[in-house]
Order: structure tokens, then C-alpha cells, then sequence
């Protein structure tokens, strides 16, 4: 079965692509100059966050085209599904509730009481561990929290915990292992002491390799070093939708934190998972990042398209990827704090949205959730910019920047912010022949050089991006921008019809990786497979045959 494509699927296709062309022989600049008023028509503001979407190759035409298809794809009604619990996650047939977990307020639905009861256990937990109540297995408090879990029991809360650290209150200390590299735990484990080490099982399925072979380390490292299998229940917490597995496993069913089938893995930090963060922020914290996510979310419910933030950055992504025909999009924070973010975003959008088919299985032939990639600014300028500022490829940015700093160093902070809006405005106006040539002029050098240095020089300009502003990177303000780039997954999924919740890309190598160890492990390489498979196993079976 194939579906339709995109210019069966949207009636206005054929304009989308000529108002697309015109960027061609116009520029951005030039939009600029011809309306004052470009910065203020082409933002929003709203839950803290503020979207300056101007340096874009976008005028109100293509904004009206653009309005036009996700009227047609009846985005307003999709995010009442979502919103409304409908099981837009057709394929595993549930809904796509993560909006659930972060009320204010007393909760309503039965799904809002059972995130309650989980917060008020997670809470007691917290409060009794930061104040040494809840003791290790020789009586001392507990200094270190070491989450252990992947993909999203692992990449929201890591990134969180990092960007929230002026909001660290010191109680402990947040670690995190992800990977089933024994590296990471065992450089962990070398510098933890076990009797002050409490460890959390972070797996929404509690069947994931990478966690449960990690946690049996870390339950053996714990054994040989004095503590008794009672004492166990003292340093070992589980968080999972699957609490007979986690019991099952041998964590205490008073420690197992439920998780539910209505919440997927990477839309999860706002829950449960949301352990690590809030034993690094606190209670209090935490409920905030909840509450400015909250806010984001009746933002995308209640706002008009036009100045709907998640649904502008989508359909933005949409211009870009499916009429533009870019392959991927740059997240640049301008926030050392959010080094992360890139890192947490690659699995929100590629694992969302990386799909071949539509929600009834039919194939598409158009590119779908697009490569996402990035670092903090300004590391990034002295490493890829060169790429984007003169490049042959067009890359869609983010930049993310914060009007006030957390340190006291103001000057840096200064620079920064200058540093973040230069860079959106060089590649947006670039230098052109003419300009490079009179500089270079100006600066004495011949004739000759000049002709052989200018077209080095040229900036082509033009290039688009987003500045998503904050006043400060705080647990709100983060809440929000984590919300807005969630419901910006889902518009794309919706422009495009797949389903943004399921992953089922992600099973076969899984499936493949059991079979490659059991072939390692008994010797017996199927002959079948590849000679490539073949020979590595044998390499690596040949290198540790002594072991
Ligand atoms: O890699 C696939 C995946 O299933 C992700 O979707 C998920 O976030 C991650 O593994 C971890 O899963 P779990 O929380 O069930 O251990």
C-alpha cells in the first residue's frame, strides 16, 4: 500500500512549492528592509518562552499556505485528541497522555490521581533521603543517587539535571549510567562509596538490556562490598510501568515507582523518571518544571494556529524538510547548561519521527522526521559554523538563548547573547561580493588578492533560523521549552500522518544483538549469516578466548 503524496494529500501543494521557489531570487534581507514590522510579525510569546521566527525564508504568503495545510491535516482537532487521551498512538493502541503528568492543582482524572499518589510517594522519598532519615546499609546517609536507565529513562532526566544545576540544592549528588559499556558504571563505581549510594532502576518496560545488566552490576558491586541481600531494599529504588518485573528482579515492591502504558518513554521525564531531577532540584522544582510544561500545554490547546508556538515550530520544520527538502535541523543553545538538549532531542524527534509509514501502514515517499544535531554556543562556532555560514547544505536552526545569566560573571553573559544574535544575523544577511570586496579593499590589499580572496569571503546569507528567547534558564522556563519542542514532534506527525508514539525501528537490532551474544557465548556462529557478522564474531571470540 502507498500513500498519497504530499501534493495528493494537501490541495495547496503546488503554491507551497512555488512560494517556496521565490526564495530563489529573493532574500530575507530584503524582507527585512521592506517591512520594519518583520520581528513582531513573526513572534510569539507565551508560557515564558518567546519564538522569533523572522530570520526565516518565510512571509506571510507561506505562512497563510502552510495555515492552510495543517488546516487540512485538522491539526486543531488532532491536539484534542492527543490532549483528550485518544489512543493517537494507534499502533499499540493507547494514548499519548504525557500532558496528564504535569497538572497543577488538585487532580481530576483517575490518571491525574494515580501521578498524585506517585509524586506524593517520590516526594516522602526525597524528603527522607535529603535529610538523612532514609539511611544505607551501615547507618550513614546517602550522598549519591545514581540513576540507571537509557533512551528515555535516561536522556530527559540527564539532560534536565544538567540544565537545572544552579537549582541543585547539594543534598546529593546525580549520577548517571545509560550504556551497556561496562565503562561508565565501573568508572562510577571507582569513585561512589556503596554504604552512601542509592541506586534507581529506570526502565519503562524492565526489560531492557543496557539497565538490567548495569543494575546487576551495580547489585554485585554492592554484595562484595559489605552490604547484606536484606540491606538491599536500603539502595535500590526501581521506576517502571511493569512493577511485578522490577519485583520480580529483586528491587523491594515498597521501592517500585509505577509508570503506565499511557506515557511513552521519551515524553516520560515528568513522571517517575523525573526521579533523578528531582533529587538534584527538589520537590518543589520539580512540581515547576511540571507547571511550565503545563502552561505550554494549554498554550498549544488554546492559541490560534498562527500564534501557537508548538504548532508555528512544526510547521516551520515542515516548510523546510518536506517543501524546502532539507535533511536535517541544528538545535544551538546558547546555554552551557543545555549541552544536553541536542542530545535529548535527537530521541524525541528521530525516534518519533523517524517512520516510513503512515498510521495505516501505507508507505510514504516523502522525508519524514529529519537528523537532528547540535552543541552549545558558542563551542559550536570555533567547530561546525563554517559548514553553516558558507556550506552548501541548508540547515534549519534553533538557537536558544536566555536574557539573564545564573552566574555573577555579566560581561560573559554579555558576549554570550551578543555572540548567539550575530550569528543568527551573519547568516541571515550574509556578506556579498561587492561588500567582501571593498572591505578587503579598505584593509590595503591589492588588486590581484582581492579578486583571489573575495569569493572565500562571500557569505551566501539567507541562511534560516529560529531564536527561541527565555528571561531565564529556570525550571518553568524549561518546562515550557521541553513542552513546546514535544507538541512541535507531534504537529509533524500529524502534517505528515505517522505515528509519533510507537518505535518499532528500534526492535530488530535489539532482537539481532541477543542472537550476535548467544553465538559468542556458545561458539556457534550461524553459517548462514553474512561473512562480515561472521568474521567480526570470530575476531572478537579469537581475542578473548583466554578470558
Ligand atoms: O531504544 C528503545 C527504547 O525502547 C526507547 O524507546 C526507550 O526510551 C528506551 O528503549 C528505554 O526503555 P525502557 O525505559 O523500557 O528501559
Amino acid at each position: 500500500m502507498k500513500a498519497p503524496n504530499l501534493s495528493e494529500k494537501y490541495s495547496n501543494w503546488k503554491e507551497l512549492e512555488n512560494l517556496a521557489a521565490k526564495w530563489q531570487d529573493q532574500t530575507m534581507a530584503q524582507a527585512f528592509e521592506a517591512d520594519n514590522n518583520r520581528a513582531a510579525r513573526f513572534s510569539v510569546s507565551a508560557a515564558g518562552l518567546c519564538l522569533d521566527y523572522s530570520k526565516n525564508l518565510l512571509d506571510e504568503e507561506s505562512l497563510k499556505a502552510l495555515l492552510q495545510a495543517a488546516e487540512e491535516a485538522d491539526l486543531k482537532g488532532a491536539i484534542k485528541k492527543l490532549l483528550r487521551g485518544e489512543h493517537v498512538n494507534n499502533t499499540e493502541d493507547r494514548p499519548a497522555l504525557h500532558t496528564a503528568l504535569r497538572f497543577s492543582g488538585a487532580p481530576k482524572s483517575a490518571e491525574q490521581q494515580a501521578v498524585q499518589a506517585t509524586l506524593d510517594k517520590m516526594s516522602d522519598l526525597i524528603a527522607r533521603v535529603h535529610s538523612g532519615e532514609w539511611k544505607g546499609f551501615k547507618g550513614e546517609k546517602i550522598t549519591d543517587v545514581v540513576n540507571i536507565g537509557i533512551g528515555g529513562s535516561d536522556l530527559g532526566p540527564r539532560m534536565v539535571t544538567k540544565a537545572l544545576t544552579p537549582y541543585h540544592t547539594g543534598h546529593v549528588q546525580v549520577h548517571f549510567v545509560a550504556n551497556i559499556d561496562g565503562a561508565e558504571i565501573h568508572d562510577l563505581t571507582k569513585v561512589l562509596n556503596p554504604a552512601t549510594t542509592l541506586f534507581l532502576v529506570a526502565s519503562k518496560s524492565f526489560s531492557t538490556l543496557e539497565t538490567l545488566e548495569n543494575s546487576l552490576t551495580a547489585r554485585r558491586w554492592m554484595l562484595d562490598n559489605g552490604c547484606s541481600q536484606q540491606d538491599l531494599a536500603k539502595h535500590f529504588v526501581a521506576i517502571s510501568s511493569k512493577v511485578d518485573k522490577a519485583v520480580e528482579f529483586g528491587i523491594a515492591a515498597d521501592n517500585v515507582y509505577p509508570l503506565w502504558d499511557w506515557v511513552g518513554g521519551r515524553y516520560s521525564l515528568w513522571s517517575a523518571i523525573g526521579m533523578p531531577i528531582a533529587f538534584a532540584i527538589g520537590m518543589d522544582n520539580f512540581n515547576k518544571l511540571r507547571h511550565g510544561a503545563a502552561a505550554m500545554d494549554e498554550h498549544f490547546a488554546e492559541a490560534s494556529l498562527e500564534k501557537n508556538i508548538p504548532a508555528l515550530m512544526g510547521l516551520l520544520m515542515f516548510w523546510y524538510s518536506s517543501v524546502l527538502g532539507t535533511d536535517t535541523q541544528a538545535i544551538l543553545p546558547y546555554a552551557y547548561h543545555l549541552q544536553l538538549l541536542p542530545a535529548y532531542l535527537q530521541q524525541l524527534e528521530m525516534e518519533s519521527n523517524g517512520k516510513s509509514v503512515t498510521k495505516e501502514g501505507a508507505k510514504v515517499d516523502y522525508q519524514t522526521g529529519s537528523i537532528v544535531w547540535g552543541t552549545e554556543g558558542t563551542n559550536g562556532q570555533h567547530s561546525f559554523h563554517q559548514l553553516l555560514h558558507q556550506g552548501k547544505v541548508l540547515v534549519p536552526i534553533d538557537f536558544i538563548a536566555t536574557l539573564k545569566a545564573h552566574h555573577p560573571y555579566d560581561h560573559q553573559h554579555k558576549f554570550l547573547f551578543s555572540n548567539c544574535v550575530a550569528q543568527s544575523q551573519a547568516l541571515m544577511t550574509g556578506r556579498d561580493q561587492a561588500t567582501t570586496e571593498s572591505e578587503l579593499r579598505s584593509q590595503g590589499l591589492n588588486e590581484e588578492d582581492i579578486a583571489f580572496l573575495a569569493p572565500h569571503k562571500v557569505h551566501p546569507g539567507n541562511r534560516p533560523s529560529n531564536t527561541l528567547l527565555m528571561e531565564k534558564l529556570n525550571p518553568e522556563s524549561l518546562g515550557a521549552l521541553i513542552a513546546a519542542y514535544e507538541h512541535k514532534v507531534y504537529t509533524l506527525g500529524v502534517l505528515w500522518n505517522i505515528n509519533s508514539y510507537d518505535q518499532w525501528g528500534v526492535e530488530l537490532g535489539k532482537l539481532l544483538g541477543t542472537h550476535v551474544a548467544n553465538a559468542i557465548e556458545t561458539t556457534d556462529v550461524p553459517s548462514e549469516w553474512d561473512s562480515s557478522t561472521q568474521t567480526l564474531i570470530r575476531k572478537f571470540t579469537e581475542a578473548n578466548k583466554n578470558i
